[in-house]
């Protein structure tokens, strides 16, 4: 961890994480991106496939999900800063040439936080999105689930310090489960506009 942290210090220090072994399958680290005075922070699980070979978050199918629900909430791209707990891809076989897609394990998780504290110390957002399950657990604990809190203003956790906490958190589904979803794709893309609409009520202009 760099002594005096900025966001590219950080880009560039990550990948020299040795803090688990998720390192040695993925190509690279990948931080946050996005507006460093955003006023939303978007939290979601890990890269993917494409997020490894690229280096930057939600540019593959989940994160142009992303893009249209923003869009749709009325939300300027500008304004939210994108980033994932996890920041090395987490996978292990391949499917038509796309490697599959493991969820990271709690240990991983674990290991990861500085970063993601690193990155909130130096954003000090307003409000911060979490993109399904990972994202919620990452900050209340294993119990954590998105459909039990989803809609209600969610106070930082206290055993997470930063100089400036976020005056709430929401919680949503991830953008990858509208892909996910089969028959119900629309009603779960419109719940996840629905609760960026609401995020964005929150924001003091
Ligand atoms: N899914 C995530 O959670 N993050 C990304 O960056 C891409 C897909």
């Amino acid at each position: 961890m760099p002594d005096r942290p900025t966001l590219p210090r950080l880009r560039a220090a990550v990948q020299e994480c040795r803090g688990c072994e998720l390192y040695r399958d993925a190509t690279q680290g990948v931080m946050g991106d996005g507006d460093p005075d955003a006023d939303l922070v978007l939290l979601g699980e890990q890269p993917g496939d494409q997020e490894d070979r690229a280096g930057a978050p939600f540019v593959g199918p989940a994160g142009h999900v992303l893009d249209d629900a923003l869009a749709d909430a009325g939300i300027a791209p500008e304004r939210v800063f994108r980033t994932n707990v996890v920041k090395h891809f987490r996978w292990s076989g391949t499917r038509e040439k796309r490697r599959i897609h493991h969820s990271p394990k709690q240990q991983h998780v674990a290991a990861c936080r500085p970063w993601l504290d690193a990155e909130l110390r130096l954003l000090r957002p307003q409000g911060v999105v979490l993109l399904g399950g990972t994202a919620g657990k990452a900050l209340y604990g294993a119990s954590f689930k998105v459909g039990e809190c989803r809609g209600r203003r969610l106070a930082w956790p206290e055993d997470r310090p930063v100089d400036a906490p976020p005056a709430w958190v929401l919680a949503t589904t991830h953008p990858s489960a509208v892909l996910r979803a089969r028959d119900q794709r629309q009603e779960t893309y419109d719940g996840l506009v629905a609760d960026l609409r609401l995020a964005v009520g929150w924001l003091s202009r």
